[in-house]
């Protein structure tokens, strides 16, 4: 063998060799190129999964946590869903169950079946009266057949399908409010109309059968000027309470000495408490107790607690106002002794016109309004106020409410 023809050989065994290891080698990067493209396409699919399980699991946290009771009904009526607060309102989960297990109102029923067939919403207003009086307003949406998956198909009977979606919104609050409202106008109406006839009644008598009358005509003046001045106290006691309900959220800012206010009450209190042969004692635990407060509307607060006390109190009898500090609070109370209060009515005592006896609050130059603005000051001051009273014994009304601060 010649060299040239050996070298021939040895080169192109390279050659081939080169060639061979080049095709693998490309073939591996292909597949490697291939392996990438299908290791990606894993990696998204993974990622719109994890995606889709996370939208899923806010959804259902949404639906959870959504405080309006929710619930998904089949054709059958059967619960597909129900969210946190359905189960809480019947106190009971009734997936998988007929919604007439945890409803059993027919007219919620019966509106649920007619929004199925009709395939059109309705709402309905319930009451339930366990286990306490709620009010709820009802929407029931239909849900349209999913016209693809079920090929178009009408519903079939036990389709699981969602049929309906029931929302129940708790309105109970709006309703009282309103009631509320409803209330308070029918009261202030009746309030200033009793006044009001009576004025009419004295003018007509003075302008016909008492015109000549002297003594009759001074005796009805003295009644009319009464009852003006019933109309004037109950106009400013409204004014005084919207204004303080309007800046209810506003904490006062000013220093205000309890002792001052409270002497100063006394004071112009001294001829109603004379008249009575009452006596208006103050113990302050020699302190000077001082709160951040207003101190006109702090004025107001003790002139209503202790005119009531003195009206409600036993003539003779003494009024007690003590006053003590514990940590950061400073307590103030007010004791009478008079007839006291039963114990059903002091719940409602600071509501508008809530008299324990309306004739006698009325004798004695009430509006009914006194302790609604005693509640509204004390809270706008973050105070409390307690009632306890022992009928037969009197009553103490007790406010509480954080020191002045340096
Ligand atoms: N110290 C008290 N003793 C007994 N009853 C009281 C006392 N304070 C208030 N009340 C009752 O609470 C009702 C409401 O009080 P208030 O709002 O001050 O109205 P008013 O004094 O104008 O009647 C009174 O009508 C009375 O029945
Ligand atoms: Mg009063």
């Amino acid at each position: 063998m010649d060299t040239t023809f050996a070298l021939g050989l040895i080169v192109g065994a390279a050659a081939a060799a080169a060639v061979a290891w080049m095709s693998i080698k490309l073939r591996d990067e292909k597949a490697h190129a291939r392996l990438q493209a299908v290791r990606g396409e894993l990696y998204s699919a993974r990622a719109t999964l994890d995606e889709a399980a996370l939208e899923h699991a806010a959804a259902e946290a949404l639906v959870d946590r959504l405080p309006a009771p929710l619930y998904l009904v089949d054709g059958d009526l059967v619960v597909l869903r129900g969210n946190a607060a359905g189960a809480s309102m019947i106190d009971k989960d009734i997936t998988g169950r007929d919604f007439s297990e945890g409803f059993r109102q027919p007219e919620l029923i019966d509106a649920i079946t007619g929004v199925i067939e009709t395939g059109e919403g309705a709402s309905i207003r319930l009451e339930f009266p366990v286990p306490v009086e709620r009010a709820y307003l009802i929407s029931i949406a239909p849900i349209a057949p999913a016209a693809p998956g079920n090929g178009g198909l009408p519903r079939q009977a036990h389709d699981s399908a969602p049929a309906a979606l029931i929302m129940m919104l708790d309105i109970t609050l709006v309703l009282r409010t309103e009631q509320l409202r409803a209330d308070f106008v029918a009261n202030v109406s009746h309030e200033l109309r009793t006044p009001l006839s009576s004025l009419i009644g004295f003018i007509e008598t003075l302008r016909g059968p008492a015109r000549d009358d002297l003594e009759a005509q001074d005796r009805f003046l003295g009644i009319m000027q009464e009852q003006a001045d019933r109309m004037y106290r109950l106009i400013a006691d409204l004014l005084s309470l919207s204004r303080i309900e309007m800046e209810e959220h506003s904490t006062p800012q000013d220093k205000v000495n309890l002792n001052d206010v409270i002497q100063k009450v006394i004071d112009g209190l001294t001829i109603k408490a004379m008249n009575r042969g009452m006596t208006v004692t103050m113990d302050m635990a020699d302190r000077q107790m001082t709160v951040q407060g207003d101190e006109d509307q702090l004025t107001q607060v003790f002139q209503n607690l202790i005119d009531n006390a003195l009206k409600y109190g036993e003539k003779q009898s003494e009024v007690k106002i003590a006053g003590v500090e514990s940590g950061e609070r400073v307590t103030i109370s007010v004791r009478d002794h008079g007839a006291g209060i039963p114990r059903e009515h002091l719940p409602r005592l600071t509501e508008r016109f809530y008299r324990v006896d309306a004739a006698r609050s009325r004798e004695l130059g009430g509006t009914g309004l006194g302790l609604a603005i005693v509640k509204h000051i004390v809270n706008r001051h973050r105070g409390k106020l307690t009632v306890t009273s022992e009928p037969g014994d009197g009553s103490t009304f007790t406010i509480s409410m954080p020191k002045w601060k340096e």
